[in-house]
């Protein structure tokens, strides 16, 4: 590996744990206006000293982000879809590799769609931003997207996507926790991270979603939803920290997470 994807991807994930913990604002690309991720600047103001990197698109960075930022960006440069459309898999590449040297970002996100009608398109696209990623020194985070379909969260499904993405070239892939989650990761030769999903019924579910996926294997998580959609945004983000880079049990950061519960 090359200095500069060494040092960028020492940027994304610690190595004094081999951990990371990334929030992810870039869910406007295809949701538009989502719920408490109006206004990003607000969302992170008091969440950005806790996350080891942000992901979202130029758009939001450019607009709604101070350029004092002191967290690597990871940038979402795959879109081209919405809620609205006929198919989420109809994703292509949106933002160029020079745009994110230009924002001095320190990954580059795209989403595949495996086991779908645009399956190739997106799997080429992911091997056309390793190509460039590879030329600029840019780490490829590779996102296994199941679009509406989350009961094709299993084993079986992300350890295929998930797979696929290392094969290609991915640097790191995100995904979702499952059951069997030890297959996903023994069989996928790249560090992988996890998104949240739509938000669970308690800040607890998050923390305990956190914890098995770090015990299984998971190099780190990557979420959104459930973290800025809590009412106790600080709390949870502060006790999955401790999860991820301290090993803290789910009790430990249940103890966090309810310190620092907001005043009514
Ligand atoms: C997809 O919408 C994005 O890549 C999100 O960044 C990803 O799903 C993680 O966010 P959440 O934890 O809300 O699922």
């Amino acid at each position: 590996m090359d200095w500069g994807m060494k040092n960028r991807m020492t940027r994304l994930i610690k190595p004094k744990t081999m951990r990371a913990v990334w929030l992810a604002i870039d869910h406007g690309y295809f949701l538009g206006p989502v719920s408490k991720l109006e206004e990003p600047a607000t969302t992170i103001k008091d969440l950005v000293e806790f996350t080891d990197a942000l992901m979202l698109t130029r758009g939001v960075l450019r607009n709604c982000i101070s350029a004092d930022l002191d967290v690597p960006v990871i940038l979402r440069v795959s879109g081209g879809n919405s809620i609205a459309g006929p198919a989420l898999s109809n994703e292509g590449i949106q933002t160029s590799m020079e745009d994110a040297m230009r924002l001095n970002a320190s990954a580059v996100a795209i989403s595949i769609y495996v086991g779908t009608e645009h399956e190739h398109q997106t799997l080429m696209a992911l091997g056309q931003l390793v190509n460039e990623g590879q030329r600029c020194g840019m780490p490829v985070l590779a996102v296994t997207a199941v679009g509406k379909e989350l009961e094709k969260r299993d084993a079986r499904y992300l350890s295929l996507s998930c797979r696929i993405a290392s094969e290609l070239g991915a640097q790191v892939v995100k995904t979702y926790y499952c059951e069997g989650f030890e297959k996903v990761v023994r069989s996928c030769p790249v560090p992988l991270v996890i998104a949240g999903g739509p938000k669970l019924n308690t800040e607890l579910d998050a923390l305990k979603l956190a914890h098995t996926a770090i015990k299984e294997g998971a190099k780190g998580v990557d979420m959104g939803r459930n973290i800025w959609q809590s009412r106790n945004a600080v709390g949870v983000i502060k006790a999955i920290r401790k999860i991820v880079h301290d090993g803290a049990s789910v009790k430990e950061a249940e103890n966090i997470l309810k310190a620092a519960r907001p005043h009514k």
